[in-house]
């Protein structure tokens, strides 16, 4: 086969791209486009080495559309029920949850929520960015909706924010901010990401989580209108950046 000829920087033949963008082998993404199930930006494109930029391009492939991300980021509204884990056990994976081109893309969960916590959780196939967003310095506040085992104190609500002891470290852990919504409805806000943190917070003062939602994560708030075990691009990653 002749060597392909040069592309424009960011370009890159539709083969490649539909393989990156994890439509399958490369083989099969040929087939796909040969078979005249790709359309690029609303035009049927049947030759596999037809150059197009790899970035924000606008796809229907299989009648499925898509618009190509070369780094994934998406946020997800995480049901209860399923494991962030890469190897779950007992639960399904979250990346169950994912199109199946992001399935295949490997996409790493971003931090961890618990099996039963539900709420906004970030994926991303970026090795550096997951690197930042997951590093110690990386101080966001996330906050929490708290239903908790029995009604609230003040007491409660002062200890969380003076700081509370967990058994694996003496140096006292507090929350940015807490709040009592309601008797039972615990609003709090953590810049640490410790191993189930809130729960472990919320049994040092005396009481137990019942329910946990992870509500937003810097200036990201999990979006209304997007459903329980719905993803989305999230294409502004300042958002979620100190
Ligand atoms: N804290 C917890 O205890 N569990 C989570 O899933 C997240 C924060």
């Amino acid at each position: 086969m002749p060597p392909r000829p040069r592309l424009p920087a960011g370009h890159q033949p539709l083969d490649q791209i539909l393989f990156a963008q994890g439509f399958g082998a490369r083989r099969e993404c040929e087939g796909l486009i040969v078979s005249k199930l790709v359309s690029v930006r609303g035009e049927l494109v049947d030759d596999p080495d037809a150059a197009f930029p790899e970035d924000r391009l606008e796809l229907v492939v299989d009648g499925q559309p898509w618009v190509t991300h070369v780094k994934a980021l998406v946020m997800l509204n995480k049901p209860a029920g399923y494991e962030c884990s890469l190897k779950p056990g007992a639960w399904p994976g979250v990346h169950n949850l994912l199109a199946p081109p992001l399935r295949r893309r490997g996409l790493q969960p971003v931090g961890r929520l618990d099996q039963d916590t539900t709420g906004l959780l970030l994926m991303t196939d970026d090795g550096a960015l997951l690197h930042k967003l997951t590093s110690p310095k990386h101080n966001v506040p996330k906050v929490y909706e708290t239903t908790v085992k029995h009604p609230l104190t003040d007491k409660q609500i002062q200890s969380l924010m003076s700081g509370v002891v967990l058994d694996d470290d003496p140096t006292p852990v507090l929350a940015e901010h807490a709040e009592m919504v309601s008797e039972f409805h615990l609003r709090m806000s953590l810049t640490q990401g410790k191993y189930h943190q809130v729960k472990r917070m919320v049994a040092a003062v005396g009481n137990r989580v019942e329910a946990l939602h992870r509500s937003s994560i810097g200036q990201l708030t999990l979006p209304e209108d997007l459903a329980p075990g719905q993803w989305r691009w999230l294409e502004d990653a300042s958002l979620v950046l100190p």
